[in-house]
């Protein structure tokens, strides 16, 4: 390739003689005269991300010579996906210069004014100012800036275009000066609660739904202001918003300003419109909102929220913000019951983590086998977390087997992928629907135990090892009834409703163990030892059972870790490499759900006998033993049985489990 010739060896050295050739190719959809006039035309575009980027490249494309330019962020890897101007040599800059800068790449004769502090109250007539349409580049959630600027430009009389990304699609919707207001047709005031607002602007924007069938609602973070898109339908907004401002700024007709609005969606390959006459008043539109903020409130209870992450540049001693965020994500950790066994100390930058061994009395927990499992999901959240200020968290084993310290230090830690799962990452109890894992996803899950010397995970995928398990899990379930005190502990851990394992910090409710309300009133009916018994006589119990084994029946994948040998830090590091694989699979956006019933009470007869269990549990443990011998013939009977678990894909759980206040878990 030869140097890039300048415009003048081309003979292009006017503006004109630039735009005649430059946009020879548009002529045909556009006449030269409004080539011509879309050259005195200008636009201003609030917002340089994935929207306002595509706007401004789009429009400086279809001729539009002059624009007026806003945003206050620089690039972060988090853009990638779809700003047009963020790549890596771009990191760290400001967008709206790199924007102008690729903008006059593509026309030198631009007029392009930036506003490097965005837009706000003191520069918005500014911004507006000689200004003949608005395309909207605003971020999703700037609701208050939004409405300021859509209302002052309808004083102003200029119309305002929105194109919104939604899924592989995209919304179009028009506010001019007679048509309905941002106010009316939103139902957004002075007085709208924040939540509220943003709530009645998505429902506003798209009150068609078209892409409710494959969206996925759990990736809407509002904590963090923060909502997926993908490139395709992103671009899409280049299309809807060039068009939309060149009817405006050309005076073509066929405008249908609000409460007019249209959704497109290409995956569905639907298009909806209509209009909305009350605006967001409508009866429709209302029940919407209300349905909406229903789903939301109740996902407040589904997931465990995250604490905002505090700034540190990682300079100095750890700021004790940072070490309350490293234990809030230790605690974010699977417990057995959720007991949450854990006591913290810190010594300096070392923090000590222990098990509790007061607080899981199960029958499960023998040798604190479940809560050195659990401890070993504390310290891999700790160390994933701490990647983000670039810790470097070595691990070390005290004299005491049931505790570690971590020695935390500034390091060369590159970002761990995990670290968001850490607060994502559930046990999910619903029935599995036997879509199988991808390769890809196989082949994570496996290698997510390679740090760990050791640890094995047997992976069994095929109808035939899926069922021997789904017998052992049976046969477990049948033993494990006849166990007083794992049932006593079971519903000692119990909790009616979200609200009472809110206020007791630990256990799960019976909609969190996946239960439905005739499954709940059975739980609960059995709850007295006596009563339970008669249940298991009259084989009422077998229900349970029953159960168990369907659901891993519905499982494309069954999973076993195991460590060489059976000793307090087998669990410990077994513990550790289940956490990388759990974490691995909320990462893939997998559901996961251990079944340990069947490892715990196989590892307790064979460490102990059969002498450690009533006689009615001995003879199903050994059918359960038989199964999952069939199962997993490569297992040795010396080898630590870690956890045993299926994964697969599941709707989201209807209710999670909340944890204990930080400070009870503190060693003072
Ligand atoms: C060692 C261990 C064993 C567990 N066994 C089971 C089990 O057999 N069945 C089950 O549904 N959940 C099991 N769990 C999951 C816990 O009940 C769950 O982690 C806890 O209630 C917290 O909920 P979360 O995982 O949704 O945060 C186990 C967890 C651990 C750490």
């Amino acid at each position: 390739m030869g140097d890039p010739r300048s415009l003048n060896d081309w003979g292009l050295t006017t503006p004109e003689a630039f735009r005649d050739q430059a946009f020879a190719r548009t002529v045909g959809v556009l006449t030269r005269d409004e080539l011509a006039r879309l050259g005195n035309s200008r636009v201003a575009i609030p917002g340089m991300g994935g929207g306002g980027g595509v706007h401004l490249i789009a429009l400086v494309r279809a001729g539009v010579g002059k624009f007026h330019i806003a945003d206050m962020d620089r690039y972060e890897p988090v853009n990638i996906n779809r700003q047009h101007g963020a790549r890596v040599d771009t990191l760290g800059q400001p967008k709206v210069d790199v924007m102008r800068r690729d903008a006059l790449a593509i026309n030198p004769h631009l007029e392009i004014k930036t506003f490097p502090r965005g837009i706000g109250p003191d520069n918005l007539d500014e911004f507006l100012a000689g200004v003949d349409v608005v395309v909207d580049g605003l971020d999703f959630f700037v609701w208050k800036t939004r409405r300021a600027l859509f209302n002052r430009a309808r004083a102003l009389g200029i119309p305002v275009v929105t194109a919104g990304p939604i899924g592989f699609g995209v919304i179009g919707l028009v506010f001019t000066p007679d048509g309905m207001s941002f106010d009316d047709y939103f139902d957004i005031h002075d007085d709208t609660p924040d939540l509220e607002a943003i709530l009645k602007f998505y429902v506003g924007i798209v009150p068609a739904m078209l892409h409710r069938t494959y969206a996925m609602p759990r990736h809407i973070r509002l904590e963090d202001r923060a909502g997926p898109s993908i490139s395709g339908g992103l671009m899409l907004l280049a299309g809807v918003g060039c068009t939309e401002a060149l009817r405006v700024l050309l005076k073509r007709p066929g405008l249908r300003p609000a409460p007019a609005y249209w959704q497109f969606d290409v995956y569905r390959q639907r298009f909806a419109g209509g209009r909305l006459r009350w605006g967001n008043r409508g009866l429709l539109q209302r029940a919407k909102i209300w349905l909406l903020g229903r789903e939301l409130r109740r996902r407040g209870e589904r997931f465990r929220p995250r604490p905002a992450p505090p700034d540190w540049d990682g300079a100095g001693l750890l700021p004790d913000g940072v070490k309350n965020f490293l234990v809030a994500a230790g605690v974010q950790a699977p417990s057995g019951d959720n007991t949450q066994p854990w006591r913290f100390e810190w010594r300096g930058a070392d923090l000590r983590v222990a098990v509790e061994p007061n607080r899981d009395l199960s029958f499960f927990n023998f040798r604190q086998r479940a809560s050195l499992i659990s401890l070993g999901s504390v310290v891999e959240n700790i160390r994933a977390v701490a990647s983000r200020y670039r810790l470097e968290v070595n691990a070390v084993p005290n004299a005491d087997p049931l505790s570690m310290t971590l020695r935390i230090a500034p390091g060369p830690a590159p970002l761990d992928p995990l670290a968001e799962a850490v607060w994502e990452r559930d046990t999910n109890r619903c029935p599995f629907n036997q879509e199988p894992l991808s390769d890809n996803a196989r082949n994570a899950l496996t290698r997510a135990i390679a740090d760990f010397s050791g640890a094995r995970l047997h992976a069994r995928t095929d109808p035939a090892g899926v069922r021997a398990m789904a017998e052992a899990a049976y046969w477990a379930d049948r033993a494990r009834v006849e166990l007083r005190s794992a049932h006593e502990h079971f519903h000692r851990m119990t909790r009616v409703d979200a609200a009472s394992a809110r206020a007791t910090g630990d256990g799960f409710s019976f909609r969190n163990l996946g239960a439905n309300a005739a499954q709940a009133l059975f739980l609960r009916a059995t709850r007295p030892w006596t009563v339970n018994v008669l249940a298991n006589r009259s084989r009422l119990n077998d229900m349970v059972a029953l159960h168990a084994r369907a659901l891993i029946r519905s499982a494309p994948f069954v999973g076993l870790v195991t460590m060489p040998g059976d000793g307090d830090a087998d669990f410990r590091e077994g513990g550790r490499a289940v956490a990388r694989v759990w974490l691995t699979a909320a990462y893939l956006g997998l559901d996961f759900q251990p079944v340990a019933s069947v490892n715990l009470l196989l590892a307790r007869l064979r460490s102990e006998g059969p002498g450690a269990f009533p006689s009615r549990a001995v003879a199903h443990l050994r059918r359960a033993e038989e199964f999952f011998r069939a199962a997993f013939p490569e297992v040795e009977d010396n080898n630590g049985l870690i956890l045993l678990f299926r994964v697969g894909h599941a709707p989201p759980i209807a209710e999670g489990t909340f944890r204990r206040e930080l400070s009870t878990f503190m060693v003072k």
